[in-house]
Parts: C-alpha cells; structure tokens; sequence
C-alpha cells in the first residue's frame, strides 16, 4: 500500500481528496493535517467518511502527499517533503512571472508538471511533482482542446460555479443570503482570473481567453459555456475517443449529471453555418480538484487513470 497524507484535510479539496483516497484499493490514508481545525477527529468535520483520523499540525512521513492548501502555502510547505506531491493550488502551475502577477508571491523554480491527464500521459514518467489544474481551467482547458490547432486569436467563455469554489472559510461575498438565489459576476475577476492563464499556456499559447466567472446557487458544479465556430460533434468524440474521464453529449450537459462524479461531461451544439457553442460540466471538487489529484497520483504511479475511480456517485 502506498502511504498517503492530505494536507489541508479540513477543507472542501481535502475532504473530496480524502474521499478518493479512502475509496482506493492501493491507498492507506497515514495522515491528515489542518490548520485552525487541528485536534478534531476527521469524522467529527465529515461523518460521511467514517474515518477517526485525528487532524494534526505536524506532517507525517509518507509516500505522497496531497496539499489541499491556501494559495501560498503550498510553495511554502513544498520544499521540506520528500517523495511524491500533488499540489492542488495554483502555487505551481505557472511560471515565476506569471505566479508573481496572478498570485502575488514569489516562487523559485520552474512550474510543476501541468497534471491534465489529457496532455499526455507519457509526461508523467520523469516526474514526482504535479501541479493539479484548477477547476475553471480544468473545464475550459477540456472544452478547447480538440480544437486547439483552430483557435481564434479571441477565445470568450463564460463560467459559472458553485459555492464550495471558494473554499470552507465564510467570507462576505460567499454568505449564504449573498449567494443564495443569485447568480453574480465575480468581484474584480471579470476578463482577471487567474485560471485563464493556465489555459492559455496549457494549450500551449497563441490566444487570449477573456474569461467571465459567475458563482451560481448552486453548492457544487461548474458549466463552462464557449462560442467556438467550426466546431463539431463528431470532432470532439474522436478527440475524446476512449477518455473514461470524458464523456461527449449531444446536447448540452449540466451539472447534476457529473455531481460527485470524476468525469467531465462536454457538450457541442452545432448552429448553421459552422456556428456552434461547446459546454462544459464538471463537479468542481472532483474532476476540477480531488479526483484528478488521484488520476494524477495513478498516472505518476504507472497505474491506470481510473484506478480506484469506479464507484457511481450518488443519483439524483
Ligand atoms: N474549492 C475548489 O473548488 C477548488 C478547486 C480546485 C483547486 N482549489 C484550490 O485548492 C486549495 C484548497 O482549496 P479549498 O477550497 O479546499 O480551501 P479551504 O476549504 O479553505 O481549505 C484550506 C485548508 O488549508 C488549511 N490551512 C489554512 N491555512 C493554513 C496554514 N497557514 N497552514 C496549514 N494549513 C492551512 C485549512 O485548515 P483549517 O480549516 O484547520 O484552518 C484547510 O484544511 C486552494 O489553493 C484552492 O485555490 C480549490
């Protein structure tokens, strides 16, 4: 079994990490640190895991670590582990440069591996460090993909997510009666989120992405909507042909459909005239942190993506 410690266990990406990782058959769970939650029992924070895990401050010595931690303090905790890491904040994704503009920090060394596993899973061979993507880009860095060779010089989309985006912490403009029954543009995030450079390099440039995110009522989900000329139904499901962790709709999808689930659910309606929008729905706690943290730690382990990704979430 391998020794596994999620780091920020208290919040919402650890806690859906935890669950992956409890549910995997090659996985032992020796660890679990918090911050201001330290001391509590995970089953006293999530009684749905079942699991008497006591949080600590210390780290563990493990195998692989997951850090579920404010932007920040990843890079910091980064350089005293040993063995494999998979980072679920934006504290490596990007160049120095980059990191210093869109997360006002400074970080030594060269971004991580970029961990969406439809770039390449041969890239994982040589590496034991994995940047996991963020959840916007995550379903917009999927819904551009197979048409990445065709881009216009202008990419605009529009996301809108769900509460657990911004994290377990309660902040003015995530309270409850602020984002209930609403449906707002993000406060100075409008054609500024940080994701949007992400995309942009991981389709390895040559356009700009003006992104727009809206938080939604909603407590989990993202729906990524693109206008995107000449693309097609048939091209997308070639391109995706065999990705367990994609599934092509002929419709538009939504979020339920991918609530608690690892996969990614795109959807391509096609117009006249090569006009056509792409869709995207992903659980912003799975397939946008948690669960692609674990097809990141299968793939760095030589194993199959989907490994431990079997069970059906809940429905409806
Ligand atoms: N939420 C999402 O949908 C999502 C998706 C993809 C990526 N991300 C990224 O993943 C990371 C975690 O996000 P989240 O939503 O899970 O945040 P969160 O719910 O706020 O959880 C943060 C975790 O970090 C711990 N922590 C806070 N300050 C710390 C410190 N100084 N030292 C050590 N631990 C500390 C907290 O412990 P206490 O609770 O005990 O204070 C908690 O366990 C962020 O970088 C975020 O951008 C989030």
């Amino acid at each position: 079994m391998i020794r596994v410690a999620v780091l920020g266990a208290s919040g919402y990406t650890g806690a859906e990490t935890l669950r992956w990782v409890l549910g995997h058959p090659d996985l032992l769970l020796i660890g679990a640190t918090a911050n201001k939650h330290a001391g509590k029992k995970l089953s006293a924070l999530w009684p749905s895991l079942n699991c008497d895990i006591v949080l600590t401050t210390e780290i563990p010595q493990a195998d692989v670590y997951f850090l579920c931690l404010p932007h920040g303090e990843a890079a910091k905790l980064a350089p005293q582990l040993s063995g494999k890491i998979i980072d679920l904040s934006g504290d490596h994704r990007l160049d120095t440069e980059q990191t210093r503009r869109w997360y006002k920090f400074e970080r030594a060394g060269a971004p991580w591996l970029y961990g969406l596993p439809e770039l390449g899973h041969h890239r994982y061979a040589e590496v034991d460090r994995v940047a996991n993507p963020g959840c916007f880009a995550t379903a917009l860095a999927l819904s551009l993909l197979p048409m990445h060779r065709a881009l216009p010089n202008v990419v605009s989309a529009v996301g809108l997510t769900g509460s657990t985006g911004s994290g377990a912490s309660p902040t003015e403009g995530t309270h409850h009666p602020t984002r209930a029954e609403n449906l707002r543009p993000y406060k100075d995030k409008v054609l500024k989120h940080q994701h949007a450079p992400e995309v942009e390099n991981a389709l390895g440039g040559g356009f700009r992405l003006d992104f727009v995110p809206i938080s939604a009522p909603l407590r989990r989900g993202i729906l990524v909507t693109i206008p995107l000329p000449g693309a097609t139904l048939e091209r997308y499901q070639d391109f995706y042909a065999g990705n367990p962790l994609v599934r092509i709709c002929d419709a538009a999808p939504d979020t339920l459909g991918v609530l608690g689930s690892p996969r990614a659910d795109l959807g391509i309606v096609e117009g006249e005239d090569g006009q056509a929008v792409v869709f995207c729905a992903i659980d912003n706690l799975c397939r946008g942190a948690g669960s692609q943290a674990v097809v990141n730690l299968n793939l760095l382990m030589g194993w199959e993506a989907t490994r431990g990704m079997r069970q059906l979430p809940p429905v409806p």
